[in-house]
């Protein structure tokens, strides 16, 4: 047996054995297992908008079966040009500057891939949504690292040091991720922070790859800024964005890139020979989605913060202390009051003995030390799972 493992180890790719299997997914998993209420994986449980559901059905009964032009069905490429014109106050041209994927999972390692060469570093904030290191060692780039900081005090926000960012900025340097609203820690980037990023890639002729599908879920009157829509940044932004949570259908793996000219043609190769094409009767359903009347958004947004309120009380009065999300379905605790040594202990008596599922803090560090003290929950959920993960959570013993 033990000879058969070693064979078989040399049919594996160098990349792989960097990255291990996705912590969230297996939380999921873990839910399913144990019958826990799942706060782990960012999924709704409620429906989608019934409006594009039916756009949708309409769309496989009028036969949209086959392949979409490659890039992305026209409709839908109108409409994202147009909402983000709208919306953004930036001009896309949808025949040459946006490629439609398969979610923003499939648009993030598209461009990767299309513009990384190995020796290249990526610059990516931590803690980080978990794709991002894994997608960078595929694409054969080093990612670099750069902490976010908790608030110290309830009023204030996460934020990072300007001596810490442009420490890691040098000639090698090829792009930057940047995901705002954030994920994990409800982080919603300002304007000022955004400058000062713009400032350093122009300075030394950076990319910025931002991951902007949170954009539509903002509290306490926080508001989301593009970074395409800055000064200077339009030439060498790409805007990664999807369907999944604006209009709560994460799997119907629907997204898409807003790039120069030039970068979406190197997207656009990469794109075709990994997927060809995102499923296009939903390509369809997705135009209608984003014919949606602005008060969708305004809803979607009351609704998301309505969730936030209920679940964040509880957690506090349990014992985690919560850094308020200020964007996306996420919050982020620090879990010392329990006295457990590592995030993975937690989680794992959270999901078995208290049955609710959550994210162990350590997945989205580099430095698993990190993430020690931190569990991440999700609040995408109906009020009624929301009560039952509450109910379950009041169990919990401080130590
Ligand atoms: C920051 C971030 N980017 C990308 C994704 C994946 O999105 P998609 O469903 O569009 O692939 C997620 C999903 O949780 C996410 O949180």
């Amino acid at each position: 047996m033990a000879d058969a493992a070693i064979q078989h180890k040399s049919f594996f790719s160098n990349k792989v054995e960097h990255f291990t299997e996705s912590v969230i997914r297996e939380m999921t998993r873990q839910a399913l297992l144990h019958g826990a209420v799942n706060l782990s994986q960012g999924f709704p449980d409620f429906s989608a908008p019934e409006e594009i559901k039916r756009a949708a059905q309409d769309a496989v009964a009028r036969d949209v079966n086959q392949y979409a032009i490659t890039w992305g069905a026209k409709n839908l490429r109108n409409a994202i040009a147009r909402q983000m014109q709208q919306w953004q106050g930036v001009p896309v041209d949808p025949e040459t500057e946006l490629t439609v994927c398969c979610g923003s999972t499939e648009a993030m390692i598209s461009t990767l891939l299309a513009v990384c060469n190995v020796g290249d570093e990526v610059v990516v904030f931590e803690p980080f949504y978990e794709n991002y290191g894994p997608d960078s060692i595929l694409s054969g780039a080093k990612p670099r690292f750069v902490k976010l900081r908790p608030p110290a005090t309830p009023e204030s926000e996460w934020t990072f040091d300007e001596g810490d960012l442009r420490a890691v900025f040098h000639n090698q340097t090829k792009a930057i991720i940047i995901n705002t609203p954030n994920n994990p820690t409800g982080k919603v980037f300002t304007r000022e922070e955004l400058e000062l990023i713009r400032d350093l890639c122009v300075e030394f002729n950076v990319l910025a790859i931002t991951d902007e599908i949170y954009e539509r879920i903002l509290y306490d009157g926080t508001r989301h800024i593009s970074m395409a829509s800055l000064e200077g940044m339009k030439e060498r932004t790409v805007t990664i964005n999807s369907l999944s949570k604006t209009y709560s259908v994460t799997g119907w793996r629907v997204g898409w890139t807003i790039a120069p000219p030039a970068i979406t043609n190197a997207i656009r190769k990469v794109h075709d020979f990994l997927t060809v094409g995102a499923p296009a009767p939903l390509q369809e359903a997705g135009a209608a989605a984003l014919a949606l009347p602005p008060s969708y958004y305004q809803n979607l947004a009351d609704s998301y913060r309505r969730r936030r309120d209920r679940l964040v009380p509880v957690l506090t009065e349990v014992g985690f202390r919560c850094y308020q999300p200020r964007g996306a379905y996420y919050v982020m605790t620090d879990i010392s009051e329990f006295g457990y040594s590592d995030d993975l202990a937690f989680t794992k008596y959270l999901v078995q003995e208290i049955g609710v599922a959550a994210v162990p803090g350590s997945s989205f560090y580099r430095d698993p030390r990190d993430g020690a003290q931190q569990v991440r929950f999700a609040f995408c959920k109906k009020d009624e799972t929301l009560d039952a993960a509450s109910e379950k959570l009041r169990k919990l013993r401080r130590r």
